[in-house]
């Protein structure tokens, strides 16, 4: 781990979490969280874990990167056909883990699933290299393929079908946690690390210390 990367470890251990000292909204918080992180120069701060469910109640998780944070929740892009989509369409709920080691620092996001927007998936599609474009609209994302060479067919396939504007495959798009439990998890000495609880409830958001 660079020198750097060590005295920012140093910085948030430090650091205190006390429940009252955090914003009353989480995301809020996750936001700042995430902000320190990039600033922190941490790679791929925004990879987490996605925990899903599936209709016979058996778990599955896998890594998917974070590309919007919200007033209404965290979301992510993917295959709505993938085996996360069918779980996710058979039980629309999931939980995210968030972990950058430097810092000492954990995050954890439980809530309910929904789409986003058409209009937000164009948008976010639009946004991405060709390549990506072709890739996510090419590949039967968790099917069984029989070679690499059929995978880089189907690419070229859907290459040649669009010369100019790449439209975004409707089995591809975004879905967001919304969420209902917020967890910020700050590592300390001797194991007696901050632990710092939000949950949703008919009032709002409450805040709680949790025990290491
Ligand atoms: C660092 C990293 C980032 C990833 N980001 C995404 C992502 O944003 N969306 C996605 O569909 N898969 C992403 N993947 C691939 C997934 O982990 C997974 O292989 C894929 O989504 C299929 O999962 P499923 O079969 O459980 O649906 C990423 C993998 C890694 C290691």
């Amino acid at each position: 781990m660079s020198h750097e990367l060590w005295r920012l470890g140093e910085q948030y251990a430090g650091q205190l979490l006390e429940p009252e000292a955090c914003d009353p909204d989480p995301i809020v918080e996750v936001r700042r969280w995430l902000g320190a992180a990039i600033a922190g120069q941490i790679k791929q701060a925004n990879a987490m874990t996605l925990a899903t469910v599936d209709g016979r109640g058996r778990p599955a998780a896998r890594i998917v990167l974070l590309k919007d944070i919200d007033a209404r929740g965290f979301t992510f892009f993917t295959s709505y056909d993938s085996r996360k989509g069918h779980d996710l369409a058979a039980h629309p709920y999931a939980a995210l883990c968030l972990w950058w080691e430097p810092m000492h620092r954990q995050i954890r996001i439980e809530g309910r699933i929904e789409r986003v927007t058409a209009a937000e998936s164009d948008a976010y599609f639009a946004s991405r290299p060709r390549g990506s474009q072709l890739g996510a609209n090419a590949s039967p994302q968790s099917q069984p393929i029989g070679s690499r060479a059929e995978l880089e067919a189907l690419v070229a396939a859907v290459d040649a079908a669009h010369p100019g504007e790449v439209p975004r495959a409707a089995t591809w798009g975004g879905y967001r946690v919304v969420p209902d439990a917020v967890e910020l998890w700050q590592g300390q000495t001797s194991r007696l690390h901050d632990r710092v609880q939000y949950t949703l409830g008919p009032a709002g958001w409450s805040r709680a210390r949790l025990a290491p």
